[in-house]
């Protein structure tokens, strides 16, 4: 048994395609089958595959039932974490969805998804994405202090989501922690953040994160250990649509 995840899948069996990196690059030219053989190559029906956030283009359900249906005919057990494009799920209503998918899709959203001896947690999260100010050396010498505070609101209400989700599963009785984000755990500006010091308070092991894709975001936040957790960045074009394996 093992736990793959990946993220920003960016589907749009049914919906306007918004991005034109997606149109033109060569790696997400029709990424939806290599990522479908790469599944069926590597994940087994008692795996289990977290997909990190953005999944569809569609703005609403009914323009992303065959994204979700395509989700649903890959092979393991799908775990969903919201994206900051997935304008279909409204977190308020993440139960409902649950309903209408149950057993094929799980939504992962204020509740927790045991896997083995762990739980399995998350949220969107958010980051501060900028706009940031450079010098002709493009090192950074301000940035935009209203969206900054904006930003630091969407931040705390992530972490009282991200909160729900861990204390759900210490209720019952979970004490290993998986931890899942679409946004990076932290901006380019810093170190820590309330999401690198809530996987510490509870001790997850891991802190898997997506949506930095393009190249030159990779390397946007943590990759590897830090203060005693792994970061990892599963976005599906930095991973070339291969579903990276955590456990
Ligand atoms: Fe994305
Ligand atoms: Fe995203």
């Amino acid at each position: 048994m093992s736990l793959y995840a990946i993220g920003d899948l960016h589907l749009h069996f049914q919906s306007e395609l918004k991005s034109q990196r997606q149109m033109k690059d060569r790696l997400w030219k029709n990424h939806e089958e290599k990522f479908r053989r790469n599944c069926e190559k590597m994940i087994a029906d008692e795996d289990t595959l977290v997909l990190v956030g953005d999944h569809s283009w569609g703005k609403k359900l009914a323009e992303c039932e065959q994204d979700l249906q395509y989700i649903c005919d890959l092979p393991g057990r799908k775990v969903l974490t919201r994206g900051n494009h997935d304008m279909f799920w409204d977190a308020g209503k993440t139960e409902k969805l649950n309903a209408l998918y149950q057993p094929r899709l799980t939504f992962l959203q204020d509740n927790y998804v045991p896997y083995e001896e762990y739980a399995l947690v998350g949220t969107k999260g958010f980051t501060f994405e900028g706009p940031f100010f450079l010098d002709k050396r493009g090192r950074i010498t301000g940035w935009d202090e209203e969206k900054e505070t904006h930003a630091k609101q969407l931040v705390e209400r992530e972490l009282q989501r991200l909160r729900t989700s861990f204390e759900a599963a210490r209720a019952d009785g979970y004490q290993k922690f998986i931890m899942f984000v679409h946004y990076p755990p932290t901006n380019i500006l810093e170190e820590r953040s309330g999401f690198t010091d809530m996987a510490e308070e509870y001790g997850a092991e891991q802190v898997i994160y997506a949506h930095s894709h393009g190249e030159h975001r990779f390397h946007d936040s943590i990759q590897g250990e830090f203060r005693g957790r792994i970061y990892r960045l599963v976005s599906g074009d930095y991973l070339r649509w291969k579903p990276l394996r955590i456990l």
